[in-house]
């Protein structure tokens, strides 16, 4: 039994925010994402008085950090990369319960101090609490994690509170289906799939969460929202940045399991999922799972259902970069994809001919992701002939994911005046105007949910599997042929021509969001 299913009143979209006594173990606490994400999301949260009162930090590594620099790190971390400025009246609530401990990941005997470092921090406050392990290491390691945590026995459930140990755990969740399945395996040795929180970041964004909202808490939409009336689905996830420093685990993931497999995936799932019987974590994850599935095989190969591509150096805000094949720690012949664009097919009674098309990739135009629904055109009998001096526009329907958060609709509108001059205009909603700017980061909401125990905005390991099924055949084929179809891109561009042959195919063409 799920943890929403005993707590009905953590469930779904609206729910108690008190998280229970929580002590936070971060596994890569000296990395990259615990100081770019982890540590802000905890200081804001406790901005926000979102943290229970007894909430501790562990910080856990291999390389021996005292208590005092880790917490010294810690709030240069939250200087540099928190959204709200360090103001010490909050940071000292949190550094007083702020501690580190030194070991390896495959070290059974440091685990075991780990345990008694909790079971101490547990006998000073008289009572215990709550175990939530976050596992943010390169992937090498999960696996020697997650088997320490079964063996020291943390990984156990405790008598006194429903679920006492839970374990989040980062992407990229394996590299393939083989692998995705070989993690799945570990971690049910070790935990039950309720004190599990596979980690999708996107999920956690204010946008991904409003389009369930939008399609089921309005009356307009879900009545279009199907093969009638809606002709193309395209989802954009195109990114400014290029590979920067981290040539290393690129080379190795390339995008289509970086950023399609996962973050692409998900958010096709939730547009195109059945509406849930209720707003229960695995309600929602059910029908993500059935409308994954419900994808046809890919066709790989020359015309096939995918491109790829790699960009060449260009100019991004009008500076000069290199391209990927230039780039630091990147092979001279490199046959990884720095971008990747789908054509998928549902084959359900909701979406039949329908196409989806995912795209996403590193050096685009600008940052922007967008799912974008096109409905079908209007029968132009009435605005045809001489009182239409243009065509009319489909409706398009997108959901701005970032930046500038939003929604906004295509309508075809008159242009005043004594002619019938027919005109696209786009009527826009930004949550910043409404709403404010300062909106919570999506590691917040994300820890935030798993302390309660809402897996809701996190991936089953089913719905892992489902969407490595997709992508494992595409990478086997990529791999199979080497650089033999690798299309190239100018940084700064839109994507490659072959992306947009994918399109050509049904008359479409890529929006410029
Ligand atoms: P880092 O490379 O910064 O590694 C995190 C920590 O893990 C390091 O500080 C180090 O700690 C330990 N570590 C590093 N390399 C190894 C190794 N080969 N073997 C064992 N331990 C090692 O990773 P990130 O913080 O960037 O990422 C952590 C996880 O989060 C990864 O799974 C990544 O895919 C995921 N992620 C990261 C994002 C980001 O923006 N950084 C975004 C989305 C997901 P120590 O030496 O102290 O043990
Ligand atoms: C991560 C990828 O999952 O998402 C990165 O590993 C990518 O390569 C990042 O840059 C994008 O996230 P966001 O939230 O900045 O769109």
């Amino acid at each position: 039994m799920s943890d929403t299913q005993r707590h009905p009143f953590l469930h779904g979209l609206s729910k108690h925010r008190g998280a229970p006594p929580t002590v936070v173990i971060i596994f890569g606490a000296s990395g990259d994402l615990t100081a770019r994400k982890l540590i802000p999301a905890v200081y804001n949260l406790s901005h926000d008085n979102l943290l229970p009162a007894d909430f501790y930090l562990v910080g856990y590594g291999r390389k021996p950090i005292p208590d005092d620099e880790f917490r010294g790190l810690a709030a240069d971390a939250i200087k540099e990369f928190s959204r709200r400025e360090l103001k010490p009246e909050i940071w000292d609530r949190v550094a007083a319960h702020t501690t580190y401990v030194a070991g390896g990941y495959d070290d059974r005997a440091a685990f075991d101090r780990l345990a008694a470092h909790i079971d101490a921090l547990e006998k000073k406050l008289g009572r215990d609490v709550q175990r939530l392990f976050y596992i943010s290491t390169p992937p090498s390691v999960f696996a020697p994690i997650l088997l320490n945590l079964g063996a020291s026995g943390l990984a156990a459930k405790h008598l006194g509170l429903p679920h006492h140990s839970k374990v989040i755990i980062e992407k990229p969740f394996g590299k393939d289906l083989v692998s995705a399945r070989e993690l799945n395996v570990t971690i049910r040795s070790v935990f039950e799939e309720h004190q599990v929180y596979r980690i999708d970041h996107y999920l956690g964004k204010e946008t991904v969460q409003d389009l369930l909202v939008q399609r089921f808490a309005n009356a307009i939409f879900e009545p279009l929202w199907n093969r009638n009336f809606i002709d193309s689905v395209q989802i954009t996830v195109a990114e400014e940045v290029g590979v920067g420093t981290r040539g290393g685990y690129y080379e190795q993931s390339g995008c289509l399991r970086d950023m399609i497999q996962n973050h692409t995936m998900q958010l096709l799932a939730l547009t195109a999922m059945e509406p849930p019987g209720s707003l229960h974590a695995e309600a929602i994850r059910d029908e993500k799972v059935k409308v994954l599935n419900a994808i046809q095989p890919l066709t790989i190969g020359p015309a096939g259902d995918v491109a790829r591509a790699q960009y060449a150096a260009g100019m991004i805000g009008g500076k000069a970069v290199p391209g990927y094949l230039e780039e630091e720690g990147i092979a001279a012949q490199s046959n990884t994809e720095t971008y990747a664009a789908l054509r998928l097919s549902i084959n359900n009674w909701r979406w039949q001919g329908v196409p989806f098309y995912l795209r996403s990739g590193k050096r685009m135009a600008r940052r922007v992701s967008e799912i974008a629904i096109n409905f079908r055109r209007p029968p132009g009998t009435l605005f045809a002939g001489e009182t239409a001096r243009f065509d009319l526009a489909a409706n398009t329907l997108s959901f701005q994911i970032q930046p500038d958060e939003g929604l906004s609709l295509i309508l075809n509108t008159k242009v005043p005046g004594l002619e019938t001059r027919t005109q696209p205009v786009k009527m826009s909603f930004r949550y910043a105007t409404t709403f404010g700017s300062n909106t919570a980061e999506a590691y917040e909401r994300l820890v935030l949910d798993a302390m309660i125990g809402d897996g809701t905005l996190f991936i089953r390991g089913d719905e892992a599997e489902a969407s490595w099924k997709l992508c494992t055949p595409v990478l086997d084929y990529w791999r199979s042929v080497g650089r033999t179809g690798m299309d190239t891109y100018a940084a700064g561009g839109w994507g490659p021509p072959s992306a947009d042959a994918l399109l050509a195919k049904q008359n479409h063409c890529w929006r410029q969001p």
